[in-house]
């Protein structure tokens, strides 16, 4: 196996909070094991436009408490075919670059196995705001996102009790139920509705309508954005649940903002752990945190295996926010 002496590192696909974190744990570990570090501006389509440059201590400097990504990130159509890929692999090779770092979601780990195919060492972090991979309890972002969506429940909670208003917050996940229902768990909501379970609105209407009558003077429903849409929804229970009814969705808000600390110490431990595993000549895994201890997983697993939503949590919430049992 060839000696290690120059990595690359790029973000990939949706940005997420603690990408940058990540970023920097990679450059100054690796420079301190003595490789030189190139960073890939905008992901897979800056692999394909040459877009690089050399990355220093400095250069990552200031960059730990900061959202979003210093290296930019992009969804590149060009990647997904095989020329785009080819040109990729090229740019890679005359730069000297012989170990790649990955930073991203599901998307991000599908282009990395095919680098993988064609003969690159790649190591995978995963980044989303989704939580929806396999072999880490958390991916790098979810933590901010969270703490977003329940600023923003604590905030809807004052105007729909101040006006005895239901609210529906749509919040994002793509497929994913999970930032839903940690965030309907953890803000207290009414009622979380999320891909992963299949939902009964004539019981969630008697539901919020007893409680309605009861005398509470709010409630709140998540949804993820999985499930259906915030407008639709509303069009299908308005009028049935006493309350007048309003929507929020969240969005591209929840990408946005500096990462929690715990976001701040995953992406410190995940790239410093994804260094380590190139110097040991690991490639084709992903690095993962599962009950505070590393975790290592093949990407081509992770992309094969769809992550489980924990029913517990969700029966959890129920028993815990669902005032009146139908
Ligand atoms: O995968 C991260 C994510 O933020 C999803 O939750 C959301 O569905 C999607 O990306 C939005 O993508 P874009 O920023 O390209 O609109």
């Amino acid at each position: 196996m060839k000696t290690l002496k120059k990595i690359g590192v790029l973000t990939s696909g949706g940005d997420s909070s603690g990408m940058n974190a990540a970023i920097r744990a990679v450059v100054r570990k690796a420079l301190r094991a003595g490789l030189e570090v190139i960073g890939i501006q905008r992901g897979y389509a800056g692999l394909i436009d040459n877009d690089f440059q050399p990355l220093s201590s400095r250069s990552v400097g200031d960059s730990l408490q900061r959202g979003g990504t210093i290296l930019k990130t992009a969804r590149s159509a060009e990647f997904l075919q095989t020329a785009g890929r080819k040109k990729a692999l090229e740019n890679l090779q005359k730069a000297g670059v012989d170990g790649l770092i990955v930073i991203g979601g599901d998307g991000t780990f599908r282009g990395a196995v095919e680098l993988l195919k064609m003969g690159c060492r790649v190591i995978g972090i995963p980044g989303t705001i989704d939580n929806d991979l396999i072999g880490t309890d958390f991916t790098l972002g979810f933590d901010t996102a969270l703490n977003v969506v329940l600023d923003a429940i604590k905030k809807i909670r004052d105007t729909a009790s101040a006006m005895e208003r239901a609210f529906i917050i749509e919040v994002m996940g793509r497929a994913s139920g999970w930032l839903a229902l940690a965030a309907g768990l953890a803000g207290g909501a009414e009622t979380i509705i999320i891909p992963e379970v299949p939902v009964d609105l004539e019981k969630i209407c008697q539901s919020l309508l007893q409680a309605h009558q009861s005398g509470k003077t709010h409630s709140i429903i998540i949804l993820a954005e999985g499930a259906g849409s915030a407008y639709e929804l509303s069009q299908q229970i308005k009028g049935k649940i006493g309350f007048e009814l309003k929507i929020t969705v969240l969005g591209h808000l929840q990408r946005g903002g500096a990462p929690s600390v715990f976001d701040r110490f995953l992406g410190s431990y995940l790239g410093a752990s994804a260094v380590d595993l190139l110097l040991k000549g690991a490639s084709g895994k992903m690095v993962g945190l599962i009950g505070n201890q590393l975790e290592v997983t093949d990407l081509e697993k992770v992309i094969a295996t769809k992550r489980k939503i924990d029913l517990k949590l969700f029966q959890l919430a129920e028993i815990l926010d669902r005032p009146y049992k139908i």
